[in-house]
């Protein structure tokens, strides 16, 4: 069988290794991939929603299954197109897609259908907000209504800190026309957890939890990112609240998106805040996360190839999901200056080092090959992923693993899993 996957980054690559484990023995393709990707799929240099080009890629080689990894690709309507054209791909079509990509629709559906989130209200004006924030207690929380890679939140503690983000999305557009529209919701205290089910329409299979770092310093301090670093499980994720989490809100959201005939296939990632008055969704992504993915690839002992055929078949009730008990911890370095402005073309070395320690793996986000050389190509560069009996042993092990890592400007947090050890 042969198996494209869309993307490039820590997710794909753990995607790649995973479904290169898988006992029926796939042939991998990759597009646009990395230099890590390389050693395990043939790489096309396609951008991830290049959605002509990859479709006569995929003719061309025969592929049998596409499996989409960032969101730029399903709201591109890579989904739609491939099957269009009676081709098999694991993900949800663009319109049920929105339920990430368009933060006021998720917002207005789960007001709709009573699931529980922040309370908020949407604007396109300008003035409109900025009167709206004059008579707001805060802090208050302001984001893009539209894709902004991870960066489109801003949590604002003053007035003063509010205007001034409110200006940069819709005066400066810094995230385009993503900012156009904007959310300005309730600042919700707690603890974040990510949860990822498969869906297929019908059945929910929620995987193991997850908990990532989103701000680039130690100690939660500085800008958010993409992620910098996660664990799984996320011991704060009790059976108790999982229970609660499936029925109030994976179930009334895959129920919903069905009723708006926008019928879901694919992951459904939420980023939740446990709050004394329960769990609330703070975000809901149409795709895997990253860099939860990593961790979570490397502990679940299920087939995912078997996972993501009987998502798109409908046959999800009919699989179990399996996994390593031992937890996995994975720390990503990044480059000098992410998430702002960084070089590219750095070599990275002593990577060769920390892929030989057992119970390591090293997954690569933006890196790429110049000539039998491995550089840095990303903001965020590789992640280090490791397991261990206890949180505490999977984290020391991935920092004793990056430790020989290096590239000019490395910068990784040291206090990934850190939340893990005190529960
Ligand atoms: P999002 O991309 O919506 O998950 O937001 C990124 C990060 O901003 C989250 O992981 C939280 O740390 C923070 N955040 C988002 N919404 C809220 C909220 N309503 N209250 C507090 N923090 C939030
Ligand atoms: N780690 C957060 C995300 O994938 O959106």
């Amino acid at each position: 069988m042969k198996i494209l996957i869309i993307g490039g980054g820590g997710r794909e690559h753990a995607l790649a290794w995973k479904l290169s484990q898988s006992p029926r023995n796939p042939q991998l393709f990759c597009a646009p991939g990395n230099a890590g990707i390389a050693s395990l799929a043939t790489c096309a240099d396609i951008g991830a929603d290049n959605v002509p080009v990859l479709l006569e890629y995929a003719r061309k080689q025969n592929i049998d299954l596409v499996v989409v990894g960032p969101e730029a690709a399903l709201a591109a309507g890579i989904v739609d197109a491939f099957q269009d054209r009676g081709m098999r791909i694991f993900g949800p079509t663009r319109e049920a897609a929105e339920i990430e990509t368009s933060k006021s629709y998720c917002k207005n559906l789960f007001r709709k259908h009573n699931i529980p989130t922040a309370s908020y209200r949407v604007f396109d004006r300008l003035d409109d907000a900025a009167r709206y924030l004059d008579r707001t207690p805060h802090p208050v929380v302001i984001k893009a209504d539209g894709i902004a890679a991870g960066k489109g939140v801003f949590v604002c503690r003053t007035p003063h800190d509010s205007h001034e983000a409110l200006v940069q999305m819709m005066k400066d557009r810094i995230f385009g026309k993503a900012g156009e529209r904007v959310v300005i919701e309730e600042f919700l205290a707690g603890e974040e957890v990510s949860v990822l089910a498969l869906t297929d329409g019908q059945t929910i299979a929620i995987l193991e939890s997850a908990q990532d770092h989103k701000r680039v310093f130690d100690a939660d301090e500085g800008p958010n990112t993409g992620g910098m670093g996660a664990y799984s499980p996320a011991p704060v994720f009790t059976d108790e609240i999982a229970t609660r989490v499936a029925r109030e809100v994976f179930v009334p959201m895959v129920h919903a998106l069905r009723e708006e005939r926008r019928p879901y296939k694919g992951i459904l990632y939420a980023g939740l805040m446990l709050t004394r008055s329960g769990p609330k969704v703070l975000e809901v992504n149409a795709r895997f996360g990253d860099p939860e993915t990593q961790p979570l690839m490397v502990r679940l002992k299920t087939d995912l190839l078997d996972l993501i055929e009987a998502t798109i078949d409908g046959k999800l009730s009919k699989v179990d999901l399996e996994w390593d008990p031992s937890p996995a911890v994975c720390v990503v370095a990044a480059s000098g200056g992410y998430p702002g402005e960084y070089k590219k073309g750095l070599e990275i070395t002593g990577l060769e080092d920390a892929e030989r320690m057992p119970g390591v793996h090293v997954f690569h986000s933006g890196t790429a090959l110049r000539g039998d050389k491995v550089v840095t190509a990303g903001g965020r560069v590789l992640g280090v992923t490791a397991t261990g009996a206890t949180h505490a042993a999977a984290r020391d092990l991935a920092y004793r693993a990056m430790a020989p890592i290096q590239f000019e400007g490395i910068h990784y947090r040291r206090d990934i899993g850190q939340r893990a050890l005190r529960s």
